[in-house]
């Protein structure tokens, strides 16, 4: 029985010490049907996301990297540990992905709840319309597998770029803080769309984009003095 529940004490200490857990969907696994399908999120979120952080806490056991942040891990094995590092960022950007969506979201954000961030998706790209065709072209061009962003400087200067396989706007070039993402690896569309990535675009910018997160999170990044994680 001793040696039961020492053995059982053994496993709740493993189970705690992964560097990274794999965080629960803010939504129910039906939440965004038909615009995505509990199949899909099943398998993006509890085999893909979920092998990156299986991954990502083997990688790192018994390293110095073992249960620092994320971030810490993305910014440290950037330059010196590829393997890490692209499991790391997927980790971290399949986290911030979800938290992207909602159910009835998208459209065009609310002038009078998210007056901030309209304001400066005027000023940055003109109008709404503008941005949305930009973001919708990053997504449909990123060749292969990839992410679409909306990213900030500190003054809410918006700009959208997209990155490829697992590189992260916030790596790559330092001051630009993400707002928003779109996934378009192919595990992300295709038992919902096949091939036709821009209708799943059209339909994240249309009825799934979580604009109170976008809103929440350009705060942030104008927010010099604040760090943040996912
Ligand atoms: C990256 O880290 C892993 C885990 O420590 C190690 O097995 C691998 O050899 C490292 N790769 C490089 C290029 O340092
Ligand atoms: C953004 O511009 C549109 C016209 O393109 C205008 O209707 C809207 O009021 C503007 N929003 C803000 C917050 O200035
Ligand atoms: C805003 O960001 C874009 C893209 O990074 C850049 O080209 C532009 O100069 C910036 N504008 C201001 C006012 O900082
Ligand atoms: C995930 O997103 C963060 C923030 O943009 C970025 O620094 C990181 O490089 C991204 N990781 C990947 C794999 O894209
Ligand atoms: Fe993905």
């Amino acid at each position: 029985m001793q040696q039961i529940i020492s053995l059982l004490s053994i496993f709740a200490v493993a189970a705690h010490a992964a560097t990274y857990d794999l965080p629960p969907l803010p939504f129910g696994l039906s939440a965004l049907k038909p615009m995505i399908s509990k199949n899909t999120l099943q398998i993006h979120h509890g085999k893909h996301h979920a092998k990156y952080v299986d991954t990502l806490n083997s990688l790192v056991a018994g390293t110095h990297l073992e249960n620092q942040p994320l971030e810490t891990i993305i910014k440290e094995s950037y330059k010196s540990n590829k393997s890490i590092f692209n499991n790391a960022a997927q980790a971290w950007n399949h986290s911030f992905y979800w938290q992207c969506m909602k159910a009835k979201g998208g459209g065009t954000p609310d002038e009078s709840s998210h007056k901030q961030l309209c304001d400066k998706i005027n000023a940055s790209f003109g109008s709404y319309a503008n941005f949305r065709k930009q973001f919708a072209e990053a997504a449909n061009t990123a060749f292969g597998s990839g992410w679409a962003w909306l990213v900030s400087d500190r003054k809410g200067n918006l700009s959208v770029t997209k990155t490829i396989g697992a590189e992260n706007p916030m790596v790559a070039s330092g001051r630009l803080i993400p707002i928003l993402t779109c996934d378009v690896w192919e595990h992300a569309y295709y038992l919902d769309y096949a091939n036709l990535r821009p209708t799943y675009v059209d339909t994240f910018l249309e009825k799934l984009v979580n604009w109170e997160f976008v809103a929440e999170n350009l705060e942030r990044a104008m927010d010099s003095g604040r760090n943040w994680s996912c």
